[in-house]
């Protein structure tokens, strides 16, 4: 048998002890259990939020991704209007993670599972970077918690809701023409960037695509009738519209003016290096969609599959992005704020209570 090998826990303490609501520490040695649940907020509902399973150099380093993504849920949910909270938990690996399908990995999330059920609820887990289906279902039927287990790929409607709201920031910069004639640069086109790519030219814009995964941009690019760019340097590369779908905190301080893009609306959770940037953007007078706005798609989608919404209901919710890009817009445009401190202000009085990025 395998032994599956999780990270030790360091002396570090968790990174901040009072950041969420709730911040539980889970292990378990005889099935390489250690993990971290962040619930960040459940004013809104049951906290939601996918399951990393990744190495973490520390302890303290897999809280911290925890209660920061955990707190970006909130938002989302507050933005999307769903009925969650935020929450996100991570399962810390020291190594290789065991094979899907083993008995190690099964034992794992059912574990992991047994200890989600004690939050009786008030976190439910989903997919996210590093685990599968087969694991949310190991949480779910074997661990006894409630998991979100939907076999659809929220990818497609994150893609759609990321083109709504690109949509919706072109017609507020340009006008009713929408992304016609404009070039879009999309940096990253795994499962939501290239199908923001085909949307946006479907929508009549030229295409830049760059991935580092040279050839996967290049047939892009075939297939669009495109262009390629280095990945490094898609932000800084001529364009209207940049769409980060790829790594976080592309955006920094001390290269926002050699962002020649004047809008920024994309998949990529974290965009800005710090949230100070938002207001360098808007003093370069580049209009920034926060990213935990134009990337709802994926949980408006498993939302409306959780309460049984037709397709067409879903595909109008997630295109309902659109529309609330604009009211930021216009509200931001009305105030002489940023988009950022707009949607801030409109996740704080869902919340009740003064939310801060
Ligand atoms: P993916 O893994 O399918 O695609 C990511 C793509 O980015 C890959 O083609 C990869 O080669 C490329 N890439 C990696 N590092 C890069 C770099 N430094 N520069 C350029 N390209 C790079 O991921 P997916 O699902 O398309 O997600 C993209 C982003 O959107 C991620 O940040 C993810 O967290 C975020 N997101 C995705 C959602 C979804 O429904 N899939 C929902 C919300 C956010």
């Amino acid at each position: 048998m395998t032994t599956v090998t999780t990270s030790a826990p360091t002396s570090e303490s968790i990174a901040e002890p009072w950041a969420t609501e709730q911040t539980i520490t889970c292990r378990d040695d005889r099935v390489g259990l250690r993990a971290v649940i962040a619930i960040d907020d459940t004013t809104l509902g049951p906290g939601f939020g996918g399951v990393r399973l990744r190495s973490y150099p520390s302890t303290e380093a897999a809280a911290r991704e925890a209660q920061r993504l955990a707190a970006a849920m909130t938002l989302k949910h507050a933005l999307a209007e769903l009925p969650y909270g935020g929450a996100k938990s991570v399962v810390m690996l020291d190594g290789e993670a065991p094979a899907p399908g083993t008995p190690e990995r099964r034992a794992l999330f059912t574990r992991f599972g047994e200890m989600i059920a004690r939050t009786a609820g008030m976190y439910i887990p989903g997919v996210d970077m590093g685990t599968l289906l087969g694991d949310m279902q190991a949480i779910r039927d074997d661990g006894g918690a409630r998991a979100f287990c939907d076999e659809v790929s929220p990818s497609p409607f994150t893609a759609r809701g990321v083109y709504a709201a690109m949509r919706a920031a072109a017609v507020h910069h340009h006008g009713e023409g929408g992304l016609a004639g404009l070039h879009v640069v999309v940096q990253g086109v795994g499962s939501v960037g290239a199908e923001v790519a085909r949307l946006a030219h479907a929508d009549g814009a030229r295409l830049t695509v760059a991935d580092v995964d040279t050839a996967r941009a290049e047939e892009l690019a075939r297939e669009l009738g495109g262009a390629t760019v280095d990945a490094g340097e898609a932000p800084f590369h001529d364009a209207d519209v940049f769409a980060p779908c790829a790594i976080a905190r592309v955006v920094m301080r001390d290269t926002i003016e050699r962002i020649p893009a004047r809008i920024i609306a994309g998949a990529a959770n974290d965009t800005l290096d710090d949230p100070g940037c938002a207001e360098a953007l808007h003093e370069a007078g580049i209009v920034f969609v926060p990213d935990f706005v134009a990337n709802a798609g994926g949980v408006i989608q498993v939302h409306g599959g959780v309460v049984g919404w037709s397709d067409a209901e879903t595909l109008a919710a997630v295109d309902r992005i659109g529309e609330r890009v604009t009211g930021l817009l216009e509200t931001a445009q009305e105030q002489g704020i940023t988009p950022l401190a707009a949607a801030l202000q409109r996740a704080s009085d869902a919340l009740g209570r003064e939310v801060t990025a």
